[in-house]
């Protein structure tokens, strides 16, 4: 097998940030159907081949990496490999891979999502498998319901259980920050505890949104249809919701996925000072910053 990994910086693996998710109904086997304009920051893990390593072994650094130790056959980015090399008909990857992981883990930003997504894209072009688009997506939603949206890494809106990809209108140049008090939430409780299930979809898009203020008021009457049921799980996601809305710059602020990540949406030269600000007042949250989405 012919491996190509030569100068191979691997894959970023960037956060996925629902702007909006409206629950819409539920499916007769228990998964909730969602109405979500999904972006992608400059913030994320990074996941590398390691030639010479120990076939299917994953090395876990960075900040968040000790809290997936020890890293087994269950975890997403080993799976998503194996369900490649089978589908495919190919033998095991010969080598190990490493994880960076930066995002906190069960935290609403897709974090196992997008590097089970950054390995699909990865070892393909590795291994020199030529994998269609529909395959592709079919391994991804395999995987799990949040995968096929982190395949493209681009802002778009999502339904279905997560299966469903629309285009969007393009987005301004926007800056977002993005706080997590450091507690980790269970999706499924959140799913579970809700209430309501059968919401209005997202209003209409524009043609096209003129600025981050546009986008912002667009959102301002979208809602995630989670954020209460896990206020009432994570009571310190409260607090940071006002700490993002507080800020100077703050056009506005809501939880991602089933939480307890939260972020602001701003213009772009605001985020870095925004996110310095929380980090100063609130050290023990995780805070991280980006000048633009896409
Ligand atoms: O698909 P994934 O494994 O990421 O989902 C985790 C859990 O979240 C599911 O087992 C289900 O309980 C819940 N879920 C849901 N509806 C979705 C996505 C996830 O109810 N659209």
């Amino acid at each position: 097998m012919q491996l190509d990994t030569d100068g191979d910086a691997g894959e970023f693996a960037r956060a996925k940030v629902n702007l909006a998710l409206h629950i819409t109904g539920r499916r007769a086997d228990g998964y909730h159907l969602l109405d979500s304009l999904v972006v992608f920051p400059e913030i994320g893990d990074r996941l590398r081949l390691l030639p010479d390593t120990r076939p299917r072994s994953l090395a876990l650094s960075g900040r968040f990496g000790p809290e997936l130790q020890p890293a087994g056959p269950d975890n997403l980015v080993l799976r998503a490999i194996e369900a490649l090399t089978s589908a495919c008909g190919v033998p095991p990857l010969p080598m190990g891979i490493e994880l960076e992981k930066s995002l906190p883990v069960a935290s609403g930003i897709g974090g196992g999502s997008t590097d089970a997504a950054a390995a699909l894209r990865l070892v393909p072009r590795a291994l020199g498998l030529d994998l269609t688009r529909d395959q592709l997506l079919k391994l991804a939603l395999s995987l799990g319901a949040d995968v096929p949206v982190c395949l493209d890494q681009k802002a778009v809106r999502m339904s279905g259980i997560g299966e469903e990809l629309h285009p969007v209108p393009s987005l301004p140049v926007t800056g977002i920050v993005l706080v997590n008090p450091l507690r980790e939430v269970s999706t499924p409780a959140i799913f579970k505890s809700l209430t309501r299930r059968d919401n209005p979809p997202l209003p209409a898009f524009p043609d096209r949104f003129e600025t981050c203020e546009a986008l912002a008021s667009w959102l301002e009457p979208c809602r995630n249809d989670m954020q209460a049921a896990a206020e009432t799980l994570c009571p310190p996601i409260t607090d940071v919701l006002a700490a993002l809305k507080a800020e100077k710059g703050s056009l506005l602020s809501r939880m991602s996925g089933s939480g307890a990540t939260c972020f602001a949406l701003c213009r772009p030269h605001d985020a870095a000072r925004i996110a310095a600000d929380i980090e100063k007042s609130h050290p023990d949250w995780w805070v991280a910053s980006s000048n633009r989405i896409q």
